[in-house]
């Protein structure tokens, strides 16, 4: 039975990247038909944003190597499906634009160490490469999400501190990003530090509107996380099915958190998604099977056996 919840929000927008954020960390390429077939069943089952892969170089993420074959295959959900696109840089701005991509996310470190492996470039350089790219996503009235990883910390540096956070979110603001998606990228986060990081942001002029979280469920704290964000105004969560994927140049970042589990806890609240949680459990008991082994959520798990 629901619950209205006291003090959160009436209604979440997830912002589902299991096709880009999940299925990148698979060791297994998966073919272009499928992942085109998991994106209509995720839309199938309600999300209404779906982020669909990544123009990055071919080599540095091979699982995402088909961008070109694959976005044409989801364009028919561009009506009524938000289908934002990773691109690092102008070249990945010029592929994603060539196939009438509407939203883009650029992605930049909170560490040096990350930067580095992740993008080959410093933090300030990293910037400096995203400039033009918003800037140009800008004129063309392109909707521009801001990542920033190892918002919590960093499987190298250690704990990031909320002060150095904080500095990389506001320039990448200042760039022009329409929203900023904090990540969490090693699942290292609990809900004090993320009520902590949110209050900075919320002093440096960055409102928990202009904010979505992004949790990775390493040490079981996301869904924990989550509800600490939603406390504070924020009302974008993302989530990916079934709990895919991790991050390539991040070893240690497990699984995003799952979109069941989310839903779950969101429908228990009241809150209203617009995702049916049977479809989307579904889907990922279908895409767990392409991939040869059981998903890692445990409401997909429960759900799943329910009905068996
Ligand atoms: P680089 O090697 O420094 O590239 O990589 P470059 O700028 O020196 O260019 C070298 C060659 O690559 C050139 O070709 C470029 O044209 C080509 P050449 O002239 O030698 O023939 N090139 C490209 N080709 C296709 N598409 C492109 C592109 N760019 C350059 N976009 C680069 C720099 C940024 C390209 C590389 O580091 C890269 O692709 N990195 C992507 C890494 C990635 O995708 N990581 C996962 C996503 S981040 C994440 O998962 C975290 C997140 O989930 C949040 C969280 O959890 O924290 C978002
Ligand atoms: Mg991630």
């Amino acid at each position: 039975m629901a619950v209205p919840a006291e003090g959160l929000p009436a209604r979440v927008r997830i912002h589902e990247v299991g096709a880009r954020d999940g299925l990148q960390n698979e060791k297994t390429v998966v073919p272009t038909e499928v992942k085109a077939e998991f994106v209509h069943r995720l839309a199938g089952a309600g999300l209404r944003t779906i982020e669909a892969t990544s123009f990055v170089h071919p080599k540095w993420v091979p699982q995402l190597a088909d961008a070109e074959q694959l976005f044409p295959l989801v364009q028919d959900l561009a009506d009524t499906v938000a289908l934002p696109v990773l691109v690092p840089n102008e070249r990945g701005l010029d592929r994603a634009l060539a196939l009438g991509a509407r939203r883009i996310a650029v992605f930049g470190s909170a560490t040096e160490t990350f930067a580095s492996r992740n993008l080959n470039r410093t933090v300030d350089e990293s910037l400096a490469m995203f400039e033009p790219v918003v800037a140009k996503a800008r004129t063309d009235r392109i909707h521009v999400r801001g990542y920033l990883s190892m918002c919590f910390g960093d499987p190298w540096e250690g704990p990031v501190p909320i002060r150095q956070v904080v500095g990389v979110a506001k320039r990448l603001m200042d760039l022009g990003c329409d929203e900023l998606s904090l990540g969490d990228t090693i699942g290292v986060a609990t809900p004090g530090h993320v009520r902590a990081l949110l209050a900075a942001l919320g002093e440096a002029g960055v409102p928990a509107s202009a904010i979505g979280v992004h949790f990775h469920d390493t040490y079981g704290q996301a869904l924990a996380n989550t509800y600490a964000a939603l406390q504070h105004g924020v009302t974008t969560v993302d989530a990916s099915a079934g709990g895919l994927g991790g991050c390539p140049y991040a070893k240690s970042a497990t699984g995003n958190l799952a979109t069941e589990d989310l839903v779950w806890m969101l429908d228990g609240l009241g809150i209203e998604t617009g995702v049916d949680l049977g479809r989307l459990t579904a889907t990922s008991a279908w895409m767990a099977e392409r991939l040869g082994r059981p998903s890692p959520s445990r409401t997909v798990r429960a759900l799943s056996h329910k009905e068996s």
